[in-house]
Formats: C-alpha cells, sequence, structure tokens
C-alpha cells in the first residue's frame, strides 16, 4: 500500500531541496517561451486508441507553444516492450530524447539511479504543481526530496472487461460482477461449456499484467505489496495458492495466447464476441470507444473479482533527460503536460484519469467518472507491470518466468524463480 505523505511535509521537502540547490542548472533554467525547433518525445503511444491520446496532447501542445514542433520518436509495442530497451540504449550512448515516457515509482527510480534525469523540482515550484497533484502521487515521483517526472495520468490495471453478448448466451448476467474469484470461475466454466473462450489473453507482458491481478486478488493488497517490498515471503504456502490460482485461470485463456502479439488482439476477442473476458488496463476503455462499442450494451467493467475497493494503480509520467538537446522545448512540453487543458485532452482519449486533482469530471466517460472516485476512496496497490511496483531489471526476470510457465505450468519453479528474483532485488 501507498503511503500518502502530507502535503506540507512534501512542500517542505521541495523547499529545503530548492534552498540547498542555489540554481544554475542550465537544463532546468531553459526558457520555455523562447524554446524553438523540435522537441523529440519518446513514448511507445505508437498505434490505436493510444496515438490517438497522444495526438490530443499534441494537438494541444501545438496551439499553447507555436514556435515549436513535436517530434514523434515513439516505438511501439504496449507497455514499452520494445520502447524500454531502445531507450536504454540510447541513454548509454549520450542520445536521450527531449522527453521520455517513464512511470511513476521503481521505474523511476532506475533512470535516478543511473543519473539520467534532472531534478524538476524548481519546474514544481514554479508551476505550483504541488497543489494540483494528489500527494500520494507526489510521493510515488519524490525522490530524497527530488521530483523527476510529471504525470500525465493515472491508469488503473484491475479492471476486467466483459462482452455482454458472449455473458447473457452463457446464462451469465453480466450486470453483476462476480463476488469472488471462485464466483468468476465457476462463470468461466459456464462460457467454456457456451462453447467461448472464457478470459482473453495475449503473450509477453499482458500475462504479467494478468499475474499481478491474480496475485492481488488472491493475496489482498497489503501481502501484494509485500511481494514488492519484502513484507511477504515469496516462498510462503499462500503465495503457492496465489501461483495456483493463476495457474487455474490461465487454463480458461486462449490456447493460441503466446502468439498474441499485445493487448489489442486480445481485447479484440471481446469486442467481436470471441471471447467473455478481459483482464486489461482502462487504456482499454479507449479502444472500446474508438471501436464505437458502449458501454453498458456491448460492454461491461468491473475490478477483478477479489479486488474490489483496490485501485491497481500505475502513472505514466514524463522526465528532462540529462543533455536533452531542447531542454526549452521540454519544459514547454512538461507545462502542457501538466496544464488543466493538457490532462483534459489527453485523458478524454487515453481512457485513463487526470493527474490533476482539479479536472471537472463531467468531461470525461462513465467510467472514468467512476475510476476518478475510486481513485480517491480505494486501497492504492502498486502494478508490477507497468513500473510502479519494482525497477526494470527485477521486472523483466519476474517477465521471463512468468512466460515461461504459459508452456510448463510448473507452479514450483515459477514460485523459486520468483523468490530468488525478490531475494536479489528487494531492499
Ligand atoms: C502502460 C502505459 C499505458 C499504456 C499501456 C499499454 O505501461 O502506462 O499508458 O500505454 O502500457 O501500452
Amino acid at each position: 500500500m501507498m503511503r500518502h505523505l502530507p502535503k506540507l511535509a512534501l512542500a517542505a521537502a521541495v523547499g529545503l531541496t530548492l534552498a540547498g540547490c542555489g540554481g544554475g542548472d542550465t537544463a532546468t533554467e531553459a526558457d520555455p517561451e523562447s524554446a524553438t525547433g523540435q522537441v523529440g518525445i519518446f513514448t511507445w503511444w505508437a498505434d490505436g486508441s493510444e496515438k490517438a491520446g497522444l495526438d490530443a496532447l499534441v494537438e494541444v501542445f501545438n496551439q499553447q507553444h507555436e514556435n515549436l514542433e513535436f517530434e514523434n520518436l515513439a516505438v511501439a509495442g504496449g507497455a514499452g516492450s520494445q520502447a524500454k530497451s531502445v531507450l536504454a540504449a540510447n541513454l548509454q550512448s549520450g542520445n536521450p530524447p527531449d522527453s521520455f515516457q517513464a512511470h511513476a515509482g521503481a521505474e523511476l527510480q532506475d533512470y535516478i539511479d543511473a543519473d539520467q534525469i534532472e531534478d524538476l523540482s524548481s519546474f514544481y515550484e514554479e508551476q505550483a504543481l504541488a497543489d494540483v497533484f494528489p500527494s500520494s502521487l507526489m510521493e510515488n515521483l519524490t525522490v530524497d526530496g527530488q521530483i523527476y517526472s510529471v504525470p500525465s495520468n493515472v491508469h488503473r490495471s484491475n479492471v476486467v472487461w466483459s462482452s455482454v453478448e458472449v455473458l447473457e448466451d452463457a446464462g451469465i448476467d453480466p450486470s453483476t460482477a462476480p463476488a469472488d474469484l471462485d464466483a468468476w470461475i465457476a462463470d468461466m466454466e459456464k462460457v467454456k461449456a457456451a462453447g467461448k473462450t472464457p478470459l482473453a489473453l495475449a503473450g509477453s507482458w499482458t500475462q504479467v499484467h494478468l499475474f499481478e491481478n491474480i496475485l492481488l486478488s488472491s493475496l489482498g493488497p497489503e501481502a501484494y505489496s509485500g511481494l514488492w517490498n519484502g513484507g511477504t515471503d515469496w516462498n510462503s504456502a499462500e503465495v503457492t495458492a496465489a501461483i495456483e490460482d493463476y495457474d487455474k485461470v490461465l487454463g480458461f485463456t486462449n490456447s493460441d495466447r503466446d502468439s498474441l502479439s499485445d493487448w489489442a488482439p486480445a481485447t479484440q476477442l471481446v469486442e467481436d464476441g470471441a471471447a467473455a473476458y478481459n483482464v486489461m488496463g482502462d487504456w482499454a476503455q479507449a479502444k472500446f470507444e474508438q471501436d464505437g462499442k458502449v458501454a453498458g450494451e456491448d460492454y461491461v467493467y468491473w475490478p477483478v473479482p477479489g479486488t474490489d475497493g483496490v485501485f491497481n494503480y500505475l502513472a505514466d509520467s514524463f522526465t528532462l533527460p540529462k543533455g536533452a538537446p531542447n531542454p526549452g522545448g521540454t519544459l514547454a512540453w512538461l507545462q502542457t503536460i501538466s496544464s488543466p487543458e493538457g490532462q483534459t485532452a489527453f485523458n478524454k482519449a487515453k481512457g485513463s484519469i487526470p493527474a490533476r486533482t482539479d479536472a471537472d469530471p463531467a468531461d470525461f466517460s462513465e467510467y472514468q467518472q467512476s475510476a476518478m472516485e475510486d481513485f480517491k476512496s480505494d486501497t492504492i496497490a502498486p502494478s508490477l507491470a507497468h513500473g510502479a511496483a519494482v525497477p526494470i531489471a527485477w521486472l523483466n526476470e519476474l517477465s521471463t518466468a512468468v512466460n515461461q510457465f504459459s508452456t510448463s505450468g510448473d507452479v514450483a519453479a515459477l514460485q523459486s524463480a520468483a523468490a530468488a528474483s525478490a531475494e536479489k532485488f528487494a531492499q
């Protein structure tokens, strides 16, 4: 569970940092108003509804900063599956973009430890951003009193998207979520008996995405978070039971899962009425909308059974890399991202909720309005697959083990590989 840092404590921490640094950092002092030329922005929002989100943000950027030209450096592949290694190589070889997408939390820590991104505390101060972002998010972005990136949005990982038609055909009431994992599995049996795929799944990171949500459901938020902060023993019987639950659920997925390349083809199976359910982050909401599907009629959504009252969280944020070619342009980009107009335009198209707390819910879909409410009141858990819970090296090891499990089904092997990674990386 993320701790909530009181706003005052945070403001004091930022203030101390500013007092101590005394200026002189040329990149963060660049002038966004007089900047010209191209601003190269690195993301993995390269196609479909994800690109539509980026396009909406770029439109606001173009309006707000007429002297600058957005350069799209996106590398395709959901969850940064290809982008993160390309980025690492570019940073390593001294070829940073003007800004890159990084998840709030442990993933950001990697770039901080490698001294690859600038402290943006002075930008936060100038734009008074501590007043508009939730304190839990600020804490997730702050390291040793310094804050290194600007959040564009908050996504929820633990959502099931379901086909109304497939559920009704299987005799399941689409308006009511199963009470827990067992009840959900019982419904999956009914879908299977009706001749449809119960749960749509793809390969690579999407399996990690499902894995984290079954762990969360099976263990509960506290023990789940303990997997990442050392509080839960990966070798314990409760973790064995959670991995067995994952194994059970995997048994209801499409047999060609490993050959589906990314999340969108799996979500598409639900849209097409070929599968009943897909566990996916709420970027799926943007895809349903883009494809003209109507919530409540074509599809329904609820938290993964057993995770009601928990918001499995991740946030995209943007950085000022050390050695960025156009730092004034970067700061202009960060201004757009943090502005009310930028946050509203982007999140409307992306399915996520604004990081800013002063956005007007009426501007957003019914799903997003419910997510805004839940983010305020739910227990927050950090996403594994999307950088909130663990650093990239740990995630990569776990991803390999989870993907191997897709063919081996060997619970003991997955558990001991995950325990070994925790032993190596947990601090
Ligand atoms: C996440 C990212 C989301 C969305 C998703 C699928 O890691 O935070 O914004 O892009 O991957 O690609």
